[in-house]
């Protein structure tokens, strides 16, 4: 028989516990590390959005935000996105995001934001090809020294912030379905991983900041997990990546896209349409 997957708002101090357990599952976080039961009462009291998934009534997931100040408008900013290991890959995640937009837009809002490690091709994909959202602010270690927030231990927690502008005719076209992928073989490459160096453990070229195209491409590793153990790697990628979209940012441009397969790439673009 098929499932029955539910939609709907957590509000009562027990539906919390289940978001810890969430937590404690998907990100293997400490206590100190958890967002507890109180702070997620006070903050959907004030304005907050907190949404649950369910599969034949068992909490699977959930999306979390907040209000927020973002560039001199009030927003919503999402804190957390997860969905438990069993029911990964079946949905839900997307359908969260669009539900949280339904409720940001009921409620007045124009504007989701969310921070995410720009090394998790996954979440790349998720964030910019999926759900059309677009980046253009890198947060250098933003989290500070916070084991279960860095990739490995003693590597930076950077984070990239996305934009998600909800009635953006990106955002509308989205939500009816995501474009085809764009073929990387036909842009020009920042950074790029080194030719002869075994995948998918190879180091990334030192990157091109000669480029100046419309449309250009960086790499990221395929799954960082495929680098599990090997900080001093993802660190080498992740001064590449930071490195790129930095100079990038500063020139103008704005992440748009993502590539996801055999090898996964950012899209940056010049004079895009804008994320506001
Ligand atoms: C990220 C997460 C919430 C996604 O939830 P999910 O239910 O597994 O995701 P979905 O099945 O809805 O897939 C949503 C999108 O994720 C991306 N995605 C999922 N699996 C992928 C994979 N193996 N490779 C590349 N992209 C993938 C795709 O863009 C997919 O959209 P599509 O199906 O239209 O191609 C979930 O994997 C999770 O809890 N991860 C750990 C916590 C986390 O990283 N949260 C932060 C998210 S920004």
């Amino acid at each position: 028989m098929a499932s029955t997957i539910r939609i709907r708002p957590l509000r009562a101090h027990s539906e919390y516990e289940a978001c810890i357990g969430i937590q404690r599952r998907v990100w293997n976080r400490s206590d100190l590390e958890i967002t507890p039961p109180h702070q997620l009462q006070v903050s959907v009291h004030m304005g907050g959005i907190l949404l649950g998934a369910f599969v034949d009534g068992t909490a699977a997931g959930y999306v979390y935000s907040y209000p927020a100040v973002f560039r001199g408008r009030t927003i919503q900013h999402s804190h957390h996105l997860a969905v438990l290991p069993e029911y990964q890959g079946l949905g839900l995640g997307k359908t969260l995001k669009w539900a949280q937009r339904e409720e940001a837009l009921a409620r007045g809002y124009n504007l989701i934001t969310w921070t995410y490690d720009p090394l998790q091709a996954r979440n790349a994909n998720l964030n910019l090809h999926t759900l059309g959202a677009a980046g253009r602010t890198y947060l250098d270690d933003f989290y500070g020294p916070a084991p279960s927030l860095a990739l490995e231990e003693g590597v930076p927690t950077d984070r990239l912030l996305v934009e998600w502008p909800l009635m953006s005719k990106r955002v509308c076209d989205r939500a009816a379905g995501a474009p085809p992928r764009l073929d990387p073989e036909a842009y020009p490459k920042v950074v790029v991983r080194r030719p002869e160096q075994s995948f998918p453990r190879a180091a990334p070229k030192r990157p091109d900041f000669s480029r100046r195209e419309k449309t250009l491409l960086v790499e990221v590793p395929r799954a960082i997990r495929d680098l599990k153990g090997l900080g001093g790697l993802i660190a080498t990628w992740q001064k590449a990546v930071r490195a790129a979209f930095l100079r990038y940012f500063e020139a103008g441009y704005v992440l748009t896209d993502f590539v996801s397969g055999e090898r996964s790439y950012y899209v940056l673009r010049r004079s895009p349409v804008r994320p506001r």
